[in-house]
């Protein structure tokens, strides 16, 4: 498992899409609040389209006071967790949806965000031997899926063998199955398939080597058969990442549709994660009513379904905050110089876009006097690398040295993807708000 970027997140996850900030008219969408530090009033653009469903105007995060206290403290960088947010939006999803719901831990495995969605979530998705120990040590007794290309043959065997076992195994191929059945231990199964199906709009395609073709189904039933210790349970099918209810509705409704035809009787279906995220919007959310009510409609008497949400379910708890170290003019451009980088928040380098950020001026004017930028400024960290820039020419009223910056989204896919020791900058600190 090693050598691949987390599914989800490859390097190249947008490469020759088009960035989102050359996009024309969306880049005021990223500005930071006009003024004060409350900035968006609590609930203050709320109501956004749900991401992909027509939300055209951004409004700038709005802080959660227990985050905005800690972020005007000591020390920064520092990634702010914001864990009565965390709880009060896993219990909406739990809420409106009325199928069995699995975390997929890759998303952001932190033992405090476990802990606190943990009374939410039917179980934990893993992708790794290293996941699946961190979450059993973590949660205790948790039930666990155990999922991703390559398993080896000791994740194999600490996935059946270890307390508890996990509660589903998700068959990447007939080679895996084969290994699998070499262990001679009874395991619930689910084969992962790689269909066909038409998706619109999605962020990524899972593409590659993820899951089967339909085609490898029937070696595996035929090793099935002679390994009877192995239960096939169903189906898994992961197939594409930030999709909105409607499109991923659809992925549902054909991934159902073969399924039945694969399979009679009573099954399993596990219909993976992939819930958008929009990071022009971040106030929006995936319409998690509009998709339980699919799903509740898509479900069939015999039929478990199970979904297994990573990015829409953490991303919005975690803020990284830091402050501005240096503001300059560069070939007629304005830059802010950040404390910490990319090393310690790389989604805005994986994903292409611009992270949303909240300004937070310091007390009486600039810190040390200095340049103060206005209008649009691009946002970097400390590396040497021209790669290392959070957003790029977003437009702000003011920003100057002593400034924090909070960015918002930044609780998935964002600390435990970073390359955290390029260049040996100290790490940022950790603090959990639940107020
Ligand atoms: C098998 C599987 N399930 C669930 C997820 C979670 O996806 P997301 O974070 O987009 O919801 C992923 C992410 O790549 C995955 O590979």
């Amino acid at each position: 498992m090693t050598g691949r970027p987390p599914e989800g997140e490859p390097e190249d996850a947008v490469r020759g899409e088009g960035r989102e900030h050359d996009v024309p008219g969306q880049r005021a969408e990223h500005a930071a609040p006009r003024e004060g530090r409350g900035h968006a009033a609590p609930g203050e653009g709320r109501g956004h389209a749900a991401p992909g469903e027509g939300a055209e105007r951004a409004a700038p995060a709005s802080l959660p006071e227990g985050v905005r206290e800690r972020a005007l403290s000591a020390p920064l960088p520092a990634y702010v967790y914001d864990l009565a947010g965390l709880r009060a939006h896993a219990a909406s999803v739990r809420a409106a949806t009325p199928v069995e719901l699995y975390y997929a831990a890759k998303a952001n495995p932190d033992p405090r965000l476990l802990a606190a969605l943990a009374p939410y979530v039917d179980g934990v998705e893993v992708s790794s031997g290293g996941e699946l120990a961190h979450v059993r040590a973590t949660l205790p007794g948790v039930r666990t899926a155990f999922g991703g290309p390559g398993k080896t043959d000791e994740e194999l065997a600490a996935a059946v063998g270890g307390r508890p076992p996990v509660h589903r195994l998700h068959v990447e191929s007939p080679q895996e199955l084969l290994r699998l059945a070499a262990l001679r231990r009874e395991t619930d199964v689910l084969l992962r398939i790689n269909l066909p199906v038409a998706i619109s709009g999605a962020a990524l395609r899972m593409s590659g080597p993820f899951g089967m073709d339909p085609e490898a189904l029937g070696t595996c039933l035929d090793l099935l058969e002679r390994a009877p210790w192995v239960r096939l349970r169903g189906l898994h099918a992961h197939l594409a990442s930030g999709l909105a209810a409607a499109p991923l509705l659809e992925v549902a409704a054909q991934v159902l549709g073969w399924a039945r035809t694969w399979m009679e009787g009573p099954k399993e279906v596990t219909l993976g994660g992939g819930m958008a995220v929009d990071y022009r919007a971040p106030d929006a959310r995936f319409d998690w009513a509009a998709y339980g009510a699919g799903l509740a409609s898509l479900r069939r008497a015999e039929e478990t379904l199970r979904i297994e949400p990573g990015r829409a379910l953490t991303a919005y708890c975690g803020w990284y905050v830091t402050d501005v170290l240096d503001v300059k003019r560069s070939h007629g451009e304005w830059y802010a110089v950040l404390r910490g980088g990319t090393h310690h928040l790389r989604t805005p380098v994986t994903k292409g876009h611009d992270q949303p950020f909240t300004v937070l001026p310091a007390e009486g004017g600039p810190a040390r006097g200095g340049p103060v930028a206005s209008g649009p400024v691009t946002l970097v960290g400390q590396l040497c690398t021209p790669k290392d820039v959070f957003a790029r020419q977003v437009p702000v009223d003011r920003l100057a040295v002593g400034d924090v910056v909070a960015f918002a989204l930044a609780g998935a896919y964002a600390w435990n993807i970073s390359h955290h020791d390029f260049l040996m900058h100290p790490k940022p600190a950790f603090a959990y708000v639940d107020l």
